[in-house]
């Protein structure tokens, strides 16, 4: 037996990487699964970004930069956290990292330690708990009901705070639930945090995925929460760039000073030729971040009214934001299909890979197993035929 680090021991891989890695295992073997598990634009990252890759290239700009990204990357981001979030941050205040998980990781590694609790409204992305506690801090998961739309509310926020409370993470629009808070909502929520000594980490990854308006910032809303806040966001989904791996943090200089110092010594500055098209998408003209939202509106569309017709399947809450449906299931608990038993999301997402050769992700690692994560950022043509296999297959689930 071959000893690991307690906290690597401990650490589960990623449900949702895992499971799209099965379905194209599958593939690869020459089955035509549809994948709906990964959460990826289908789109390419636009030409304009693209061409300036290849110029960086062309002008060798292959070295080692500064290990918080260029300066002119960072005044990129300065320039994006202004136009698009009306949040005003010096250069210093501004790490750039080889994608947004990379920013949260190296971030919460750096303000917490064992003993520390954070606070994780759930249903959240898999990867936030793995990350609070790969930094010795507790994961405080604080489940919020659907009947809420999966948000989490003063009251609970109240009640989760103990003495050792010292971080939040907020991801609006969220992974999984597609759920956007309301101003009226961060307004209370920042009511109960200003002041308190608690970290509010904002996740804005998805926040142009947006369908009706926009999604407010809860540090444009509360400018005071700034103090004691970190946003975390990333090219990867905005400007289809998953594969560049670019992400940032902006917050009080000290922390990020800290985070380039942990920086310096795991990974050194992220790629060189990722950071001038990461440059150019976030000064470019920035219509097609328009375009893709809307495509991805009308698939919103789409997948809700055919998740809504399927057998066992429930959606009350229409998602207002980013790519994802999360569908309660629970009426299939206890059903059986293709001769297995269905226990959980996890488990129905196992049978609907195998029978009816549609890839999605079991809730249990997003906090919320009676329910399945379907991902639409895959052409409308691919939908439809995954709910006609869909429907065909669970329409046989027998109780
Ligand atoms: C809520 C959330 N935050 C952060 C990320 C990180 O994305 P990346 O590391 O590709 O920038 C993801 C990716 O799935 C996400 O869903």
């Amino acid at each position: 037996m071959i000893k690991l680090n307690r906290r690597i021991a401990a650490l589960k891989g990623s449900a949702t990487l895992a499971a799209d890695a099965r379905a194209n295992e599958m593939r690869a073997a020459g089955i035509d699964v549809i994948p709906l598990a990964a959460g990826e634009p289908d789109f390419d990252t636009p030409e304009r970004i693209k061409d300036a890759a290849r110029r960086a290239l062309a002008e060798g700009k292959t070295k080692y930069t500064a290990v918080s990204g260029v300066t002119e990357l960072k005044a990129a981001i300065r320039h994006k956290l202004k136009r698009d979030n009306g949040l005003d941050y010096e250069i210093a205040e501004i790490i750039a990292t080889a994608g947004g998980k990379q920013a949260e990781a190296n971030i919460l590694a750096t303000l917490f330690d064992e003993g520390d609790e954070v606070i994780i409204p759930t249903p959240a992305w898999v990867s936030f708990s793995a990350m609070v506690a790969l930094s010795g801090a507790q994961p405080k998961l604080v489940p919020c009901p659907e009947g809420d739309g999966f948000m989490l509310d003063p009251d609970r926020l109240r009640k989760a705070i103990t003495p050792r409370t010292r971080g939040i993470i907020i991801n609006s629009p969220s992974n999984p639930t597609g759920a956007v808070y309301s101003t009226e909502i961060l307004e209370a929520l920042a009511k109960v945090l200003l002041g308190s000594g608690i970290w509010v980490f904002s996740d804005d990854v998805y926040e142009h995925i947006v369908y009706d308006g926009s999604a407010p910032h809860i540090f444009q809303i509360e400018a005071g929460l700034k103090q004691q806040g970190i946003v975390f966001n990333s090219l990867s989904k905005t400007y289809a760039m998953t594969g560049w791996r670019i992400g940032f943090a902006a917050g009080p200089r000290e922390v990020i000073a800290a985070a380039g110092r942990l920086q310096s010594q795991n990974s050194g500055n992220p790629n060189s030729i990722a950071q001038a098209a990461a440059i150019e998408a976030l000064t470019g003209p920035q219509d097609e971040v328009g375009r893709m939202a809307g495509e991805f509106r009308a698939r919103r569309d789409l997948v809700v009214e055919r998740v809504r017709k399927l057998n066992g399947f429930r959606l009350p809450n229409v998602p207002g934001g980013a790519f994802y449906a999360f569908p309660n299931v629970s009426e299939l608990i206890g059903a059986s299909l293709g001769g297995k038993a269905i226990t959980d999301g996890d488990s129905l997402a196992e049978v609907l890979l195998n029978e009816a050769h549609v890839a999605v992700v079991g809730g249990n690692d997003f906090g919320a197993p009676d329910h399945v994560r379907i991902s639409y950022a895959t052409s409308r043509e691919n939908l439809n035929k995954a709910f006609d296999r869909l429907e065909r297959t669970l329409a046989r689930a027998k109780k």
